[in-house]
């Protein structure tokens, strides 16, 4: 049995392990902890029944433009746990949050070319279409596809006062803490 669950603190040194282990991209670990204070909900990891850390989201809001969005900053699941759904379990609980949390719009992603399971994954199972192609994106001269996911429809204005409660990024309240 594998659990999804929001991921803590203490799941940040197994989350950069696990980083490590399955993707070239990789963060320092003060990345992370800026991930987690300022997006709690966006964080997520797959942990199998002796407690071990197969798979992780790790996810943040966009706050350099006008429209709310996520993005998902990186995703991986180990060897011996792939095929098994849980990737798509863990993109589907930080879109959600992305959506009922803080509002956004969409999400978006950026996938190498080659990456013919990562990109199956976000088209076929996901429903992300291809929005740009970022030539020598990656370090090593890859091309990105820059991906985005419509998640819900630019509600109508109205003209009466709502009361919001809880982060959001269109609030502002997380900006300024970029490292
Ligand atoms: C990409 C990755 C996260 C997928 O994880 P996973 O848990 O195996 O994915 P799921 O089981 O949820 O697969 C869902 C769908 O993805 C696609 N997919 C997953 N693995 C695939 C593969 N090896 N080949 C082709 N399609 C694949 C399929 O469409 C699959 O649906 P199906 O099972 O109905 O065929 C995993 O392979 C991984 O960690 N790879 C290395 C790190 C990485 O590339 N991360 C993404 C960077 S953008």
């Amino acid at each position: 049995m594998v659990c999804i669950r929001q991921a803590t603190i203490d799941d940040l040194l197994a989350m950069q392990a696990c980083n490590l282990l399955c993707l070239p991209e990789n963060y320092q670990m003060k990345y992370y902890f800026y991930h987690i204070l300022s997006w709690p909900q966006l964080l997520y990891v797959a942990e199998d029944y002796g407690g071990r850390i197969v798979g992780y989201v790790l996810a943040k809001m966009e706050e350099e433009t006008t429209e709310c969005h996520g993005h998902i900053t990186s995703l991986a699941v180990v060897r011996t746990h792939r095929k098994l759904g849980l990737a798509t379990k863990l993109m589907t609980a930080a879109q959600n949050a992305m959506e009922h949390v803080f509002g956004a719009e969409y999400v978006s992603l950026h996938v190498r070319r080659s990456n013919r399971a990562a990109f199956n994954l976000y088209n076929e199972t996901l429903g992300y279409k291809i929005h740009d192609i970022e030539a020598k994106y990656y370090a090593d001269g890859e091309d990105a596809y820059d991906m985005r996911k419509q998640l819900r429809v630019k509600p109508p204005v109205h003209h009466h006062h709502h009361h919001h409660h809880g982060g959001g990024c269109c609030s502002g309240e997380a900006k300024g803490a970029e490292n």
